[in-house]
């Protein structure tokens, strides 16, 4: 009889490992929380056949709002449900936030949200927000960079935005705190003037939304930060680039060998700004910030991932459902901003930059770096993003042959509606294993 105790507990066998740098069939065992080996002919007390399939590591999305209040709402999707949604897509880790409360110390405000976080299916991981009340406390920042969070979230737009003089505080003591700040970059001042000025001309629909939020002050707004950050020595990374003007600067920043990060959506590489001529409710649904973008921008943005000027794609998943957005179909300004994603985004990245037809090698790799490897790495995986061993037995088995229909019913986020409907993918996760858990 062969003695099963010493082999490993999980065995994924041929498989075609895809890494950020190499392609290659592979068994890959893990035992408990961790891969032990990548090898071949490996044998395990449990075995999964990935014949025809690529294995790859658990996907990571850094920028996901789940159950969060924003405004008179709350994000339709719960760590429970939000994290089982990106579990079936494929995605092993999430990052989403901390705010603070005025009365409340850092450590309070991430002991709070790590109690509704306990829902998770899978690992995560928080920003602190730094907003204008918490300036007065970033000498609290190294002690919640000790608590386990790596990184801090400044807005330039909302409620929360900032001075430039707060950012470049805050920019500061984060990298005295060696923690990464992460910016929501917009130009508060001119959008709330071309608002108020379109409202007062009756222009109301969400024709008017990313009339308000112009490309070019996006890219201002995120020069803006990056130099205040490369004044104080600090990296920085942008999040959701929505538009070629954005990526201009994060492109010149790099150039300039600034510590300087960029992310998109699949959002803003899928849909395009006439999405918000549609008729009704279905105008509104897709209203986020920054808004959707013209087809050049969107293509712009696929490009600058290919090329890596753009490093990585989050979803920043927010969803309200189709009643909550009605609720601004009178004033576009009301309407809350966020769509989900959090399911198709490794499938949606993989169909744009690999595509159907003979797969190119290093289109593969770029999915895996742009959806796993990168992540890891910018929001502080220090164990994820890569199939070696020791690391977290975070594997996912992608199916390049499966078809797929994205529809509300055919995906397990809770909002009701996809951005999304109807897309025909080919190319969808079959098996997530989180920490060894399948
Ligand atoms: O409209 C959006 N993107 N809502 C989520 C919050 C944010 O700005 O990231
Ligand atoms: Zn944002
Ligand atoms: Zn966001």
């Amino acid at each position: 009889m062969t003695d099963l105790t010493d082999q490993p507990d999980l065995v994924i066998r041929h498989g075609t490992v895809i890494t950020a740098t190499a392609i290659f069939p592979a068994d890959v065992a893990v035992t408990g929380e961790q891969i032990v080996a990548i090898g071949h002919d490996l044998r395990g007390r449990r075995e999964i056949d990935a014949t025809g399939q690529y294995v790859i590591p658990g996907a990571i999305d850094g920028h996901v709002h789940l159950g969060m209040p924003i405004g008179r709402f709350t994000s339709t999707d719960d760590f429970f449900h939000g994290t089982r949604a990106a579990a079936f897509g494929g995605t092993t880790a999430v990052v989403d936030f901390v705010e603070t409360g005025p009365e409340e110390t850092m450590r309070e405000a991430l002991a709070a949200r790590q109690a509704v976080a306990a829902d998770t299916v899978i690992d995560y991981g928080l920003h602190m927000t730094i907003g204008p009340t918490d300036i007065a406390k970033l000498d609290q920042l190294a002690e919640a960079r000790a608590a386990g969070c790596g990184s801090v979230k400044l807005y330039m737009a909302y409620g929360l935005r900032l001075t430039d003089g707060d950012l470049l505080l805050a920019l500061q003591r984060a990298a005295d705190a060696g923690a990464q700040p992460v910016v929501h970059a917009e130009n508060w001042d001119v959008i709330t003037t071309l608002i108020a000025r379109n409202l007062a001309a009756g222009r109301t629909t969400p024709h008017w939304h990313p009339r308000s939020r112009p490309a070019e002050l996006e890219g201002e707004a995120t020069g803006r930060v990056i130099d205040i950050a490369a004044y104080v020595g600090a990296p920085v990374h942008i999040f959701h680039v929505s538009c070629a003007a954005t990526v201009e600067r994060i492109a010149t920043a790099k150039a300039r060998g600034l510590p300087v990060t960029g992310e998109t959506c699949p959002q803003y590489l899928t849909l395009t700004d006439e999405v918000y001529d549609r008729p009704g409710v279905a105008g509104a649904l897709p209203v986020c910030s920054p808004p959707l973008r013209p087809a050049a921008d969107r293509d712009a943005l696929w490009r600058a991932l290919s090329s890596g000027a753009l490093d990585l794609v989050t979803t920043d998943h927010c969803p309200f459902t189709a009643a909550e957005k009605a609720t601004g179909l009178g004033n576009f300004s009301q309407i809350p901003g966020g769509v989900p994603s959090i399911e198709s985004r490794l499938a949606l990245v993989y169909a744009g930059l690999v595509g159907d037809g003979a797969p190119d090698p290093a289109a593969l790799s770029r999915w895996v770096d742009v959806c796993c490897t990168t992540p890891a790495r910018v929001f502080g995986f220090g164990r994820k993003g890569q199939l070696l061993p020791g690391y977290d037995a975070d594997i996912v088995l992608f199916d390049p042959t499966r078809n797929f229909t994205i529809t509300p019913d055919s995906l397990h986020e809770t909002a009701g509606w996809t951005p999304y409907d109807g897309l025909p993918l080919r190319g969808w996760p079959t098996t997530t294993i989180s920490r060894g858990e399948v």
